[in-house]
């Protein structure tokens, strides 16, 4: 029996589509942005560079044929503007909405700038979406949603009150989307991702992400510090895991799978200190170097909540999702990925 996902591969292929990637030049956009192009689907992208990288549309160009290639139109633009928004649109089946400003401490220092990357635009791109008449528009939500509940496992259905305005930004655009789906009857489902990682998650930077930044520092020689006394736990999900989910939730033909917020994760916790160990064992067959490297331990960093974990029923039982990667295949692969990045620096 094919699972969901093999079935879902196998419509696509079988019926293509126009989609359109916002944040495409991003992590996330990008990995979509190679999946569906392997897929042979016409591909719209939409960047304006402000964290993303071109380097990855030519990473993603060197992994597909030059056909598959072919079938993709970048759009270098800002979904501040509606115009770009709306002429994007023309034509498009499915919008995965991906672009806005991540990262928490970045929203603590500049609230407007995250306030107009994240609702102002992705009210454009609902309008624009709800105009253009597009059948699906998926996009990307956070666990940040679930702010101060104490609940754990995390259920969609029970959140609490946000601890920082990027996870304002982002349960305002559950707001906005449900009152599209009610008010004009736009088809959309939001995926609460939790901690995504794996190749082309941006090392640099200081808002760069936990994995990517202790890959970095391991392989360069600089020092790992843990935030706390690393018992911090996160429910860490590879990369692919988060394009199925997105791929179920494009194509789901389940009248009950859709308006409907969604966990996107493995469903595991695993603390920054086991974490560490991973790593650095990936890094040490590398740079032998690192296996003996201690982590320098710091302050907790305020409004970080000390454990995150998904419960991913609701996406198992209504859009069939199964995350293929574990934390640690995922690992391995995002390791590989960051030797290459950094194989000058070796
Ligand atoms: N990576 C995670 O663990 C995670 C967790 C929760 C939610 N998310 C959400 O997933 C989405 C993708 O995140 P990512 O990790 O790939 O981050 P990313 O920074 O790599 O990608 C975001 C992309 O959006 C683009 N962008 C930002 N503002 C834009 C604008 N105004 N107009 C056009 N393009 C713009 C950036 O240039 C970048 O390419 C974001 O909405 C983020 O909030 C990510």
């Amino acid at each position: 029996m094919q699972t969901p996902y093999a079935q879902t591969l196998t419509q696509i292929q079988s019926s293509p589509q126009t989609w359109f990637i916002t944040g495409v030049s991003g992590f996330i956009g990008s990995n979509l942005l190679e999946t569906l192009l392997r897929l042979n689907q016409p591909v719209i992208g939409l960047d304006n560079f402000s964290t993303g990288h071109r380097r990855n549309l030519d990473e993603v160009k060197g992994r597909v044929s030059p056909e598959q290639w072919a079938g993709f139109r970048f759009i270098e633009g800002d979904i501040r503007d509606l115009e770009t928004c709306r002429e994007a649109c023309q034509g498009v089946e499915i919008v995965l909405h991906e672009a806005a400003l991540g990262s928490v401490p970045r929203s603590m220092e500049d609230p407007i700038f995250t306030n107009a990357n994240n609702i102002d635009g992705f009210l454009n791109m609902l309008v624009a979406a709800r105009d253009a008449k597009v059948k699906r528009f998926v996009y990307a939500a956070s666990s940040s949603t679930y702010g101060d509940h104490p609940g754990l496992p995390k259920v969609e259905d029970r959140i609490g009150r946000p601890l920082s305005p990027y996870a304002v930004t982002k349960y305002v655009n559950e707001l906005y989307a449900a009152v599209f789906a009610d008010a004009y009857g736009l088809e959309n489902i939001g995926l609460r991702y939790f901690n995504i990682f794996g190749p082309r998650q941006d090392p640099d930077g200081a808002y760069a992400a936990v994995i990517p930044k202790w890959f970095s520092a391991m392989l360069t020689n600089d020092p790992v510090y843990i935030n706390g006394d690393g018992e911090t736990s996160r429910d860490f999900c590879f990369i692919d895991n988060c394009v199925q989910a997105n791929l179920l939730a494009a194509l789901t033909r389940n009248p009950n799978a859709v308006n409907q917020v969604y966990n996107v994760a493995f469903g595991e916790r695993t603390t920054l200190n086991d974490l560490f160990h991973m790593i650095q064992n990936l890094v040490a067959k590398t740079r032998p170097e690192a296996a003996t490297l201690q982590p320098v331990y710091r302050d907790f960093r305020p409004g970080d909540v000390r454990h995150s974990l998904a419960d991913i029923g609701k996406a198992r039982e209504l859009l069939g999702y199964g995350p293929g990667f574990s934390v640690r295949e995922g690992l391995e692969k995002a390791g590989g990925w960051y030797v290459g990045f950094f194989s000058d620096s070796l």
